[in-house]
């Protein structure tokens, strides 16, 4: 135990975690990449907001819509300390990381970038950063690039994505941790070669954010996106940070309540930031939750939480590249670091189809992801597989967990004779 970090403590916190599956085992969860458990404080928060100050936000003005519109645009500068992103205007919330990535499509990349503009991305995103691309790049008859990956660690090929740089796109958009492979991007750097060359930048932060510190200053990306459902908090809100400037100079693309300033029947005008980018009643206990959750992530800390989850990535790669007939995909124990590996770990026992990895493992509790992960391009095409198996862990997680998942692949083997 990392001092100050108790994890039986933390898995005290969450109810789920104390639950048997329907065989009888204990619940092992290893999959927080696709959602992450909730604690008590979470859930309790959400209750007190049903409870007690049920209202909506911005329209009444009366003691209990005052006292929900405080708590849910507290939330945004609670998200916005988090991160270092300046304050709540900085913060739009949508329903969740493509939901925020699919708002700068339609909005400020629909009215900035047009015929033969290029976007940057790259090969190892997840669907919701390439095809919202795709598609605006059918509207516009514009183009999108993937700077390329390095073998065998599969990281970003720094070379090939400055190369792209040089075709000057006016949108770089990248992952800042990967989803398949825990890779964790120089986002820092990428964005500023990006802006060096003139383009606006984009981050994919959904694996960041839940797990290791992140800073909209230091990075200096113009947006980033991240979903509350990974990061302790309610799934159906979702964050979009941008820069004031860029959000100034950008216009909405749903109308509606709250959303306006003034409205006549010829004209209206728009709301003051962040509202004009969040028209209608929005997602107010997702908020509220979302901002407990951020509370629970600051009274345990990201660095200790990082830390853990670090020590857990280096434990479980000890012994599954140990592992006869276990292939695993992304960085090697030996070259894993503090700044390149996050608690992802993707995976292949050979011969055996990872569906039916994952249902074994089930069978003994073990919850883990398998299939191409919303990233079929760089499972299919660049690791060369239909899928792959996943484990990805959290601050609950520990060294039994992984140990457990073991056990797993030991049943894989005995039941399909192989290995
Ligand atoms: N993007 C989530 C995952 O990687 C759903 O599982």
């Amino acid at each position: 135990m990392e001092q100050g970090f108790d994890v039986e403590e933390i898995r005290r916190d969450f109810p789920i975690l104390q639950t048997k599956t329907r065989n009888g085992k204990p619940l092992v969860y290893l999959d927080s990449a696709a959602t992450s458990q909730k604690p008590v404080q979470v859930i309790g928060k959400i209750e007190e907001y049903y409870r007690n100050y049920n209202a909506n936000i911005h329209r009444g003005l009366y003691e209990i819509s005052v006292r929900s519109t405080d708590e849910y645009t507290g939330s945004k500068e609670k998200v916005a300390r988090l991160i270092n992103g300046g304050s709540y205007r900085n913060i739009i919330y949508c329903r969740n990381t493509t939901e925020a990535i699919n708002l700068v499509a339609l909005s400020w990349a629909d009215q900035n970038i047009s015929q033969d503009d290029i976007v940057l991305t790259t090969q190892m995103e997840h669907h919701s950063n390439i095809v919202p691309w795709q598609m605006l790049a059918k509207k516009k008859k514009a183009r999108v690039e993937y700077a390329g990956l390095s073998k065998p660690n599969l990281s970003i090929d720094m070379e090939d994505y400055k190369e792209k740089l040089e075709h000057g796109p006016k949108l770089v958009a990248f992952s800042h941790v990967s989803n398949v492979l825990g890779t964790i991007n120089d986002a820092k750097e990428m964005a500023r070669l990006a802006h060096k060359h003139g383009a606006v930048v984009l981050v994919d932060g959904a694996q960041a954010v839940p797990h290791m510190k992140v800073d909209m200053k230091d990075i200096g990306a113009d947006f980033y996106a991240f979903s509350s459902h990974k990061m302790l908090g309610p799934a159906g809100i979702g964050v979009l940070y941008g820069k004031e400037p860029l959000l100034e100079g950008t216009d909405p693309v749903i109308g509606g309540g709250d959303m306006i300033r003034s409205v006549r029947f010829d004209s209206c005008t728009w709301n003051e930031l962040p509202w004009k980018f969040e028209a209608g009643t929005p997602n107010i206990e997702g908020g509220i939750g979302l901002g407990a959750a951020v509370d629970y992530i600051e009274k345990v800390g990201i660095e200790r939480i990082r830390r853990h989850e670090i020590a857990m990535t280096k434990y479980a790669l000890s012994g599954f590249e140990e592992m006869e007939g276990v292939e695993i995909y992304g960085e090697r124990l030996e070259k894993v670091n503090e700044s390149n590996k996050a608690g992802v770990i993707s995976f292949n026992i050979k011969g055996v189809h990872p569906h039916d990895v994952a249902s074994i493992f089930d069978s003994e509790g073990v919850a883990i992801r398998a299939g191409h992960h919303c990233a079929m391009p760089l499972v299919t095409q660049v690791i060369g597989e239909p899928a792959v198996a996943r484990m990805s862990f959290y601050l609950y997680n520990t060294e039994s967990d992984v140990d457990k998942a073991a056990e797993a692949v030991a049943k894989v083997k005995r039941m399909l004779k192989r290995g």
